[in-house]
């Protein structure tokens, strides 16, 4: 039985009262900037459901599509020992960050009357000595391969497919297309050009859903219903979310507040955006976090060309682990960063620290407790050194990671992300910037169409010796 309770959002810690004066806001603060938050909100009100903002929809116009995927995946769990999305960014982070969160923590290593799923890989790079890793511990006769990308483009993920069809040919003839499922537009793109051509079964990402904003579509879907995730409880989660974010007034909108609260930070100069979850099931979480937040924030122009430079750069640590390597630069370094902490109140195990050491009271306090409230001490004495240091902190309160608060938490932040980016009056939902890499990537390599490209990037200034030692 999930537990449906909501995560809650703290923001005691941005303000004055508890952070000193010289960084903190006040509600004086809040209030002068109360308008400009409902602007930003109405605009996100106004463009839902349109454009690249398809996303917002998601949790509640996938009935069909969602019997097919819960279908699909019971027939993969029967039939596949492993399943291996082939992808990258937008198309591999939330799977991934799903994956981490709601599995065991050794998935693939359980024997698998235990995992009760296929072992789970996802590629998402070109990295040949991980591709060969990955055909050693896989057989492909027993994988099913889900190629996930929306443009049908990408030449990361499309040299994975073509690696993986060549290998699955060899092995299986003409029976290699029940190996593989394409995640893809349904009318753009190669990848759809290919599946039907190859007979793939498919599932769509619909035209308004950008990568890093897909995951509550059949890209995070399918992969989290092969393991066994309740998909139906995820997107309620978001919806939960959605439905408390229906107000203007950010003291009423937890993602309103949120955004209005970064925005205000990097206009005090907080350049730095770190996500901090004290659980290991949420680690990848802050990954698919730093996409969103990056690659949607970080524009050079605003919607009316001007010139802006804007985003903060967005850190993933985990506590405690980063409390001995990170957390020194968070509290006594540049007065540059917002820190959000997201801690578990009930996690789903509780390990009792055994006695010993009877004789050193220096190891011995430890005794007694668990691991539970050393950890939950430990993310509180974090929060308090950084707010006695004066740096902007928030937390995010997680009763339990299961699907329910996974989607509020996945919505959470991509409404956070809409309403920061109607805020600093930008294109949320482009990535001129990954294009321009993609697309020089294309002329390095000789794709026809790419000739200028090609012709550009060869008449760069050559490098110099001198500055090569
Ligand atoms: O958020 C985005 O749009 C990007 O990061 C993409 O997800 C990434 O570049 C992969 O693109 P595609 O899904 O088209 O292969």
């Amino acid at each position: 039985m999930i537990k449906k309770e909501p995560i809650v959002f703290d923001y005691n810690n941005m303000m004055a009262d508890y952070v000193g004066d010289c960084q903190g806001f006040d509600d004086k603060d809040i209030a002068a900037n109360r308008a400009l938050a409902k602007k930003a909100f109405e605009e996100v009100k106004a463009g839902r459901g349109q454009n690249m903002m398809g996303w917002t929809e998601l949790p509640t116009n996938q009935k069909e599509v969602v019997t097919d995927i819960i279908a699909t995946a019971k027939q993969i769990r029967k039939n596949f020992d492993s399943f291996v999305v082939l992808g990258i960014g937008g198309s591999a982070l939330g799977p991934m960050a799903l994956f981490q969160a709601l599995c065991h923590l050794h998935h693939n290593e359980l024997p698998k009357s235990k995992r009760k799923a296929p072992k789970f890989y996802v590629e998402d790079n070109v990295d040949p000595e991980r591709m060969t890793a990955l055909l050693d511990v896989i057989d492909v006769k027993k994988t099913m391969f889900n190629v996930i990308t929306k443009s049908g483009s990408t030449s990361e993920t499309m040299t994975q497919y073509l690696i993986i069809a060549d290998i699955l040919k060899k092995a299986l003839g003409d029976d290699f297309a029940s190996h593989v499922i394409a995640t893809t537009s349904e009318t753009k793109g190669n990848l759809i050009k290919i599946a039907k051509k190859e007979g793939f079964k498919t599932f769509f990402i619909p035209d308004g859903v950008g990568g890093r904003f897909s995951e509550l579509c059949p890209v995070g879907l399918l992969p989290a219903a092969v393991l066994g995730i309740n998909i139906k409880a995820f997107l309620e989660g978001a919806k939960y979310m959605d439905n408390r974010c229906r107000n203007a007034n950010p003291s009423k909108n937890p993602a309103l507040m949120a955004a209005l609260l970064q925005f205000l930070s990097m206009k005090n100069g907080k350049n730095v955006s770190v996500m901090m979850p004290y659980a290991d099931s949420l680690k990848l979480m802050a990954d698919w976090y730093a996409q969103l937040w990056g690659e949607s924030l970080g524009k050079a122009v605003d919607l009316d060309g001007n010139k802006v430079y804007v985003g903060q750069t967005p850190v993933k640590a985990l506590g405690v682990t980063d409390q001995h390597s990170q957390v020194q630069l968070y509290t006594e370094g540049p007065f540059d960063k917002v820190v959000t902490l997201i801690s578990v109140e009930k996690y789903r195990s509780e390990v009792k620290i055994a006695d010993g050491c009877e004789d050193i009271p220096a190891v011995n306090f430890l005794c007694g407790h668990t691991m539970n409230e050393l950890i939950t001490a430990e993310c509180n004495a974090t929060e308090y050194a950084l707010t006695r240091s004066g740096r902007l902190n928030n937390r995010i309160y997680v009763p339990e990671v299961n699907a329910f608060t996974c989607g509020q938490l996945m919505f959470f932040f991509m409404l956070q992300t809409a309403y920061t980016g109607a805020l600093l009056h930008i294109d949320t939902f482009n990535q001129p910037g990954v294009e321009e890499g993609k697309n020089a990537t294309y002329a390095l390599l000789g794709r026809a169409g790419y000739e200028e490209k090609a012709k550009e990037l060869n008449g760069q200034k050559a490098k110099t010796d001198k500055y090569i030692i």
